[in-house]
């Protein structure tokens, strides 16, 4: 079981919470932005009864102790979604003798909010709780070739780099 975040994360900005239903609109658009089709792994179907779907299916997710994904959200509008930060469950580290568990972390920021640091905020308080109240060894976090916002939201956010090539990077953050 993956809990939510309690109390829940948040700073002088921003706010982490679970996808609700109302919020379907907001997924599917987000699935439609080139940056974010781009840039990340979008699910097999991208509208709006997936989208549905997918926010009911949630819980089960945390349940199963399979992925956790929470919007950010401005602090002064709870209901608005500026983005989504989330990790899945990448079971134990390798070459590790402890049981010693990692999780990749993921995330992306509406169009009309990027450029003022609502990515790193997320990923600041979003890894910081996941590493302490999951008990987890280890974040990774995977950056494309050509996209440096998103190696620059990696680096803001304290993860260290230990791969790169020319498909791109992979950073850690460790306890
Ligand atoms: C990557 C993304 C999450 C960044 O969100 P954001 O809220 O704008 O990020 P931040 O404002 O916290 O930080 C962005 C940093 O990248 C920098 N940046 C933005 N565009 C850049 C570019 N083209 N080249 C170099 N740096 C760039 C910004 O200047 C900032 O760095 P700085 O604070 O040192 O100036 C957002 O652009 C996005 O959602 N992109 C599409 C999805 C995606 O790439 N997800 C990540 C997959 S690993």
């Amino acid at each position: 079981m993956i809990p939510l975040p309690d109390p829940p994360l948040s700073d002088d900005l921003i706010g982490l919470r679970p996808w609700r239903p109302p919020d379907a609109g907001a997924l599917v658009a987000a699935w439609a932005d080139p940056e974010i089709a781009r840039w990340t792994t979008l699910p097999p179907r991208t509208d709006r009864a997936y989208a549905q779907r997918w926010i009911a299916g949630g819980s089960q997710r945390r349940e199963r102790s399979l992925a956790i994904d929470l919007v950010i959200v401005p602090l002064a509008d709870p209901s608005d979604v500026w983005g989504e930060v989330g990790l899945w469950d990448l079971g134990r580290v390798p070459n590790s003798s402890r049981p010693a568990r990692q999780a990749e972390v993921g995330w992306w920021v509406d169009a009309d909010q990027r450029g003022r640091g609502v990515a790193t905020r997320a990923l600041l308080l979003f890894s910081a709780w996941a590493l302490d109240a999951l008990g987890l060894h280890r974040l990774v976090a995977h950056t494309k070739a050509g996209n440096p916002a998103s190696t620059r939201v990696a680096e803001h956010a304290g993860f260290q780099l230990i791969e790169a090539d020319d498909g791109g990077q992979l950073f850690q953050l460790t306890r």
